[in-house]
């Protein structure tokens, strides 16, 4: 971070003892300063206190930019909607990693060594083997992609540029075969080998629909719709799965290992696992009829009940992700010939909380899983696999924002406070004394 942008102060007053002090404000290139407050401990004795980190600004970073209030999302200072219209997964993962566009050359040989990263240690369907067959994708996915670390000892010195850079293409490489070899796992199938002249898109679809047995071909709508998602759930600033790879990252721990840890975050339901329970809820909610019963619901305090795939942290206005996929959303039930219940009740669902005052006031709008669920059981992807595929996709960002971090010369361990509320020092009282 380059401390020369501080321009403003700001003073801080205490009080009880009179003593006031200056901290700098820093300026990016877009988005709210920040107050750097790097001194304040030093300097008063005092931490800031901000449990769920939301006036702070963990790291600085070139890679995506938010603006929640007007609902843009760039990566690069490319915006979301231009990515997915013209160009690819792939080609958005160099610009993830290197920060611009490729060039056509470039292109080839990033395409081409991606494609000869796809395949996966041999020994590696062994640990597959050992998994329950109805284990939860996602907690296996935690395993294998953890376990990369013991399979791939010369990319996990991240002291050196190059083994970084191979982590992060073995990454982007074997993520959709192992994703695809979890879910063949779950349904008894056998695992499909990749095949290399196929796009990213195509060889995931291969791998996880295809069977030894017959060939497998897909549309190139169903293709450029998973392309399109895949795009989508690429990078996202410093939402929890990032920032717990970034945690994990800066006590030097492997790329792998780090990546394993951000899996784990991104399984929950208030993050990743959102667009599972969109679907659940929407089949639970039936008919157009019982939308109000859970409007009611969701705006009930005393009922833990939420409105699944509403609602989001930084944006508040429409997730521009949600506003791709909701026409994607429509042509690949065209595609498909399905007459989606789930897809009406959605619309409606959306319709009437945009018109409700508690949504409103409170700035709730759909976000991305609101509809990527449709579109992905829409192509067969059975729920389980919801989250896997935004892990799939997410990878390439929480890799390029560890590369990010670890080649910060400035980089150093992630060391939160806290605000100590427990007994201050009491004596042991043996067991046998113990009321
Ligand atoms: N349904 C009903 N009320 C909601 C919802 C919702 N989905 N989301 C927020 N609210 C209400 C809260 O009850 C709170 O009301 P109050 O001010 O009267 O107490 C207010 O809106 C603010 O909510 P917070 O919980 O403070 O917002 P926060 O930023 O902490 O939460 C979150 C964001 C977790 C995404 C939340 O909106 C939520 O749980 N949404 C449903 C789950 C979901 O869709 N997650 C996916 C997120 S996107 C992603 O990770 C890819």
């Amino acid at each position: 971070m380059n401390d020369s942008n501080t321009k403003e102060t700001v003073s801080i007053t205490i009080n009880s003892t009179g003593e006031t002090i200056e901290l700098p404000i820093l300026d990016g290139t877009q988005g709210p300063q920040v107050i750097d407050v790097r001194q304040l401990y030093s300097k008063t004795g005092m931490f800031t206190y901000d449990p769920s980190y939301t006036s702070t600004a963990s790291c600085d970073s070139s890679m995506t930019y938010i603006d929640g209030e007007e609902g843009i999302l760039r990566h690069a200072g490319y915006t979301i909607e231009e990515l997915t219209e013209k160009s690819s997964f792939l080609e958005v993962c160099y610009l993830l990693l290197h920060g611009e566009l490729p060039n056509l050359s470039e292109m080839q040989d990033f395409e081409r060594t991606i494609t000869n990263h796809t395949m996966v240690h041999d020994q590696l369907q062994f640990l597959y083997r050992g998994f329950r067959r109805d284990a939860h994708p996602m907690a296996v996915m935690i395993g294998v992609v953890g376990a990369m670390s013991a399979f791939y000892h010369d990319s996990t010195d991240i002291s050196n540029p190059q083994q970084r850079l191979i982590a992060s293409h073995r990454l982007i490489a074997k993520m959709p075969t192992m994703a695809a070899m979890a879910y063949k796992y779950s349904i008894g199938q056998p695992f499909v080998y990749p095949r290399n002249e196929l796009s990213y898109a195509e060889n995931f679809l291969h791998m996880t629909f295809g069977v030894p047995a017959e060939e497998y071909s897909c549309s190139p709508v169903i293709s450029r719709a998973l392309d399109r998602i895949f795009i989508l759930h690429a990078d996202h600033e410093q939402n929890a799965s990032t920032s717990t790879v970034r945690l994990a990252g800066s006590s030097g721990a492997n790329p792998f290992a780090c990546i394993a840890a951000g899996i784990a975050t991104l399984w929950g339901p208030a993050h990743g696992g959102a667009n599972e329970a969109v679907l659940e809820m929407l089949s639970e909610i039936g008919s157009k009829e019982r939308i109000p019963e859970f409007l009611e619901k969701a705006k009930n305090k005393d009922d833990p009940f939420r409105l699944m795939g509403f609602g989001h942290r930084v944006y508040k206005n429409y997730d521009p992700r949600a506003g791709v996929l909701k026409p994607a959303a429509y042509e690949v039930l065209e595609e498909v010939g399905i007459q989606n219940p789930l897809m009406e009740l959605a619309l409606e669902l959306e319709r009437l909380a945009l018109e409700d005052d508690y949504f409103v006031e409170r700035k709730l709008f759909p976000n991305v899983d609101f509809y990527s669920g449709i579109i992905l059981s829409a192509i067969g992807f059975p729920t389980s696999m919801f989250t896997v595929l935004f892990t799939l996709a997410r990878a390439v960002g929480w890799i390029a924002q560890w590369k990010e971090m670890i080649e910060d010369p400035g980089q150093r361990i992630g060391r939160p406070r806290q605000l100590y509320l427990g007994h201050a020092e009491r004596k042991f009282v043996p067991i046998d004394e113990r009321n």
